[in-house]
């Protein structure tokens, strides 16, 4: 036996296993055997058995064949040039949007354009976030804060999961550039709302110089086309203004652009809409819903900024007074809005908006289910909130409830990093308990579902007891 394996060893091993593999087949074929070939079906396996010779080899190592990753799509001309133009490929389609919201709309706006460029076999190119809250924003070192789309989110890992080129406006257009580029865009804001005497407003298109001259999108892209002034746009009718037909049916004089007085069509090269943050299928705000094509083809592949994560993770720390290498328990995050939604309270904030005790009451939900389902015991809690009442966050403390203390945050990143850290430390959380018809917690919600399988509870307000269960 001994001799037996190392004169094999000699020969080539893959040769030698095809040439066993496939004497065994010959051999259960009856053809290199002394037995009669099996004559019907009724054959058994153990009259085989008996007679099985069993020859022991070394099996081959396995092949490992490395195949290298797809070579980064070369989807533009080269490094940012003066003007867009000089930058895009000839044998490539483009499509944008300019976004005027606060940055979780920005990037719900940004996941639909995804979305969009996927229908329509575009390259999407993703503009800066805005956010139209914070004035200025700039932290104490007076640097200018970067708030490119790749400075929050992992744009590489969204280019791989979705498998395809993913632009941001920096690489396309230097950002150096004054040179004042003409654009023809459609506008959906004035299809959809049709009281409205202009596009909506985005500071994005001037930052960029570029000068947009609207075309007013046909009436049929509405999602509710007898329902006037709702603002939701179909996909799929945007979809059909990407192709020759439907865009060169439906011309009409655009508006005159700001700047340069131009009135053009909707560029076909580079495709670009306003108001994407109301896009749909079915429904109005289908982020809401289970089948959502913009969250579970796009959102829930948009991770963080590994920079972000790491920020975020060191507020985490110093919140719970852990070491800077200490491991983060699992915990829970609460996302209370106030601020702007008092404008929709009809009563006074404190009727209106529910008291702790029922945001406690989901919390202590959120608990048990972790613990049940889950054997994981959450006892860290923290609670996000714009609110500014003292006497409320008392309250709060009372709870022994974590707050992130930000008195340090826009000096040293900018105004608009308690937003975008408090969003990243509520998504890593296990459990989350949101404010109900807020996209902030809406999002953060999906987030912690699919991220980490979370649980997660929303708060009703709006009148006493409305999140009485
Ligand atoms: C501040 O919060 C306390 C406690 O929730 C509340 O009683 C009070 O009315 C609030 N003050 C204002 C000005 O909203």
């Amino acid at each position: 036996m001994h001799s037996f394996s190392s004169a094999i060893r000699r020969i080539n091993l893959r040769v030698l296993f095809s040439v066993v593999f496939l004497g065994s087949l010959c051999y259960y074929a009856g053809w290199l055997s002394h037995w009669p070939a099996p004559q019907d079906s009724a054959l058994e396996w153990k009259d085989f058995e008996a007679k099985r010779v069993t020859i022991t080899v070394q099996a081959p190592q396995a092949t490992v064949t490395v195949i290298p990753e797809a070579e980064e799509a070369v989807v533009l001309n080269g490094s940012p040039t003066d003007t867009f133009q000089d930058n895009l490929r000839h044998d490539v389609r483009y499509i944008t949007t300019w976004p005027g919201n606060g940055f979780t709309n920005e990037a719900m706006s940004l996941m639909n354009l995804i979305y969009l460029a996927m229908l329509t076999e575009r390259v999407p190119i993703l503009p800066a976030f805005n956010p139209s809250h914070l004035s200025g924003g700039s932290p104490d070192t007076g640097e200018v804060v970067d708030t490119t789309f790749g400075k929050v989110f992992d744009v590489p890992r969204l280019a791989k999961e979705l498998r395809m080129p993913i632009l941001e406006w920096w690489q396309v257009k230097d950002r150096q550039s004054t040179t004042v580029d003409s654009l023809g865009c459609w506008n959906v804001w004035q299809a959809t709302m049709e009281h409205s005497s202009g596009p909506q407003y985005s500071a994005t298109p001037g930052k960029l110089n570029i000068d947009i001259s609207w075309t007013i999108a046909p009436k049929w892209v509405k999602l509710k086309p007898d329902a006037a002034n709702e603002a939701h746009a179909k996909f799929t009718g945007l979809m059909a203004l990407a192709f020759p037909e439907q865009r060169n049916r439906n011309l009409r004089t655009p508006s005159k652009s700001p700047l340069l007085g131009l009135s053009v069509p909707p560029n076909e090269q580079l495709l670009c809409f306003n108001n994407l943050y109301y896009t749909a299928n079915v429904e109005g705000f289908e982020f809401e819903r289970d089948y959502s094509t913009a969250w579970r083809l796009v959102g829930k592949h948009l991770y963080w900024n590994p920079r972000i994560e790491e920020i975020a993770r060191g507020y985490l720390r110093r919140t719970f007074g852990l070491g800077a290498d200490a491991t983060i328990p699992p915990y829970i995050t609460i996302h209370v809005r106030h601020g702007d939604f008092k404008g929709a309270c009809h009563i006074p904030p404190d009727e209106c908006f529910a008291p702790l005790s029922a945001i406690a009451r989901r919390v202590d939900e959120v608990k048990e289910e972790l613990q049940r389902l889950k054997d994981i015991t959450a006892v860290h809690v923290i609670l996000t909130s714009d609110e500014t009442n003292i006497t409320w966050w008392e309250e709060v403390a009372a709870y022994g409830w974590y707050r992130i203390d930000h008195s340090a945050t826009a000096p040293t990143y900018g105004a608009w990093y308690p937003v975008l850290i408090d969003t990243a430390i509520q998504s890593e959380g296990k459990g989350f308990v949101g404010t109900d018809r807020s996209t902030v917690s809406l999002i953060t919600a999906r987030r912690v579902k699919e991220w980490h399988d979370g649980v997660v509870r929303s708060v009703k307000w709006g009148k006493v007891g409305a999140d009485d269960h």
